[in-house]
């Protein structure tokens, strides 16, 4: 069955003033009505090259975990041509034509397999769909990436990947041990909960094409994200906002920095002590948005629940304790966890 491609909705209605109906939310999700406008959220920045002061960089982190679920970090050590190297071969597919070029690593209808070219992920609300394409492709460990699903076109596209991922190791681990200590644990025991080096390193691309009313339709609509961790470039196109205090706001940039999420998991394995945070994704009028989330998330068959130090009489258990595939199928599946 052909899938309808957001990108060739998009070039049909660019002439228009309207959207099909499924792409309209529902006026408690539309954004013109939903965001605090004139306000953006200055998120807390870290700067990570501040050596001198270690302790402070991890407190900081620890009270962004804490406070907001969601903090950028500058001078993260990824030199930006990397950066922009993921970033310029990303787009280069997403605008490869034909459409058939791209067809060739969409993914497989029933393979129970996340990766691949595709268009709408989860079944959502009343049958509404958000305006954006994605390509998902695990870029770390070694040994359970699927080549298959990495764009051939443009040649360097697995050069660019690759580089970046390797980067992306050192920051990640930098994460993960400023959540651990934030917690009076050692450094390690964070990623250990995580299962260490079976952590999954999985790329996503979000396409969001121009769109005629972004004041009607969303790209992501409202989640907080099952990983452990997210870390994101975005483009230089606005559209990630924050739900904070009861109202959704736009995220100010920082260019270059890397966006962090917490995502479930570590929300989980802390006991609550850090949050995942609740984030939406807007669309634009004229440009296409891109971002490129990179999600470290457990091995399937990998037991998370809250790490039994952090647990006593004074802190029982908020969370089960379940398989992260588990974890995976009820959301998607809008079944209590
Ligand atoms: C997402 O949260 O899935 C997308 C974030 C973004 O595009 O900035
Ligand atoms: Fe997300």
């Amino acid at each position: 069955m052909e899938v309808e491609r957001v990108q060739a909705i998009a070039s049909l209605s660019k002439c228009m003033e309207t959207i099909p109906s499924e792409y309209i939310r529902s006026e408690n999700e539309q954004p013109a009505i939903t965001t605090l406008h004139g306000v953006v959220l200055e998120v807390p920045v870290i700067d990570l090259s501040d050596s001198s002061d270690e302790g402070n960089i991890e407190g900081l982190i620890c009270e962004a975990a804490r406070e907001w679920g969601i903090f950028q970090v500058v001078n993260h050590g990824i030199p930006d041509e990397v950066t922009s190297k993921l970033q310029k071969v990303g787009k280069e597919f997403f605008e490869l034509v034909p459409q058939e070029e791209k067809e060739l690593i969409a993914k497989l209808p029933g393979s129970g397999s996340i990766e691949g070219y595709g268009t709408r992920l989860q079944k959502e609300v009343e049958g509404k769909k958000g305006w954006v394409d994605h390509l998902f492709h695990k870029i770390w460990p070694p040994s359970v990436i699927n080549y298959q699903f990495w764009p051939k076109n443009p040649p360097s596209y697995r050069e660019a990947n690759e580089d970046y991922a390797k980067r992306l190791l050192g920051v990640a681990d930098k994460m993960f041990e400023c959540l651990s200590k934030g917690l009076g644990l050692e450094p390690h025991e964070m990623k250990e909960a995580m299962g260490d080096e079976k952590l999954i390193y999985l790329m996503k691309i979000n396409y969001y094409p121009p769109c005629p009313r972004p004041d009607l339709a969303l790209g992501v609509v409202a989640h907080t994200d099952m990983s452990a961790i997210t870390i994101l470039v975005p483009n230089e196109v606005q559209g990630l906002q924050v739900f904070k205090d009861g109202y959704w706001y736009d995220v100010k940039y920082i260019p270059n920095a890397l966006i962090v999420h917490i995502g479930d998991q570590i929300e989980i394995s802390s006991n609550g002590k850090y949050k995942s945070v609740l984030h939406r994704t807007t669309v634009n009028k004229e440009k296409t948005r891109m971002s490129w989330p990179v999600f470290l998330e457990p091995a399937p068959e990998q037991e998370i629940g809250p790490i039994p130090k952090l647990i006593n009489e004074e802190n029982p258990p908020k969370f089960k304790t379940k398989k992260y595939k588990d974890y995976v199928y009820c959301k998607l599946n809008k079944l209590p966890q």
